[in-house]
């Protein structure tokens, strides 16, 4: 059985006073035993999210983590530096990254081996532009990320790979992929995965959906049998729209 999974992403919100505020909303809630759910908080409030829920549950995750060990990297922040403050999984190629950081496939495969060299989980994200989709080129263009970001790994490091199909078009656009779409492209990167590595690998990934998830279409989406839950934007960010979320698995 894969994991099941709802990570909130937050992106650059919430000061360290909303963090903690969130997360004493999110721990008054119960959560279901058969879904991991993680939070992203920015790297200011990693240290007391992650001693706010210590004793429970939710993980905290980190957004981003630099390539390298340590050294002269102005403004970076390494897997070591995330470990010390308790961070053991983290979110890499997110759209926003790669679009205003200008972060390629090729400096993802360095992360991701970082990431991997560190024991962390690295969430893998990826996911076409509005323009690849209607010019038939999406699954190209998903499958040269995975190949050129991801898969020069071994197949054993596929257990610490958890992968999130985010269509750019999708995230805070409201226009969330249908479920057939998700459940469509889950499949080819099932299909991607197993050509290249083996069905065992293939079928053992959870693959989350990320774009414009909500309470009221979660459920569905989830529904799909290649959809192994979401990775949650501007919905995480309110304990009952997020907890929604959350508890949307059948
Ligand atoms: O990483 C998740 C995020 O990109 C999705 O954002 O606001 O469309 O749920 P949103």
């Amino acid at each position: 059985m894969r994991k099941q999974i709802v990570a909130g992403n937050w992106k650059m919100n919430n000061d360290l006073s909303e963090t903690e505020t969130l997360l004493n909303d999110l721990k008054k809630q119960v959560i279901p035993e058969n879904v991991s759910v993680l939070v992203a908080p920015t790297f200011t409030n990693l240290y007391a999210a992650f001693n706010s829920v210590i004793d429970h549950p939710i993980e905290v995750v980190a957004q981003n983590m630099h390539q390298a060990k340590n050294g002269a990297y102005t403004g970076e922040v390494s897997a070591q530096m995330l470990q010390s403050v308790g961070v053991k999984t983290v979110i890499l190629g997110h759209s926003e990254r790669r679009a205003y950081f200008h972060e390629t496939n090729a400096l993802l495969a360095e992360k991701v081996t970082a990431a991997l060299e560190n024991e962390m989980t690295a969430i893998f994200c990826f996911g076409e532009e509005l323009e690849d989709r209607k010019s038939g080129n999406h699954f190209e263009l998903v499958a040269s990320q995975l190949k050129e970001g991801l898969f020069h790994i071994a197949e054993a490091d596929w257990k610490q790979i958890v992968l999130a199909y985010e269509p750019v078009w999708a995230i805070g656009t409201g226009e969330t992929a249908s479920p057939e779409q998700a459940q469509e492209m889950h499949a080819f990167v099932r299909k991607t995965i197993a050509e290249a590595y083996s069905e065992s690998v293939a079928t053992n990934v959870s693959i989350l959906y990320g774009g414009s998830v909500k309470p009221a279409n979660a459920s569905e989406i989830f529904g799909k049998p290649d959809v192994d839950g979401g990775l949650i934007g501007g919905a995480a960010l309110n304990a009952e729209s997020f907890m929604g979320i959350v508890n949307a698995f059948e």
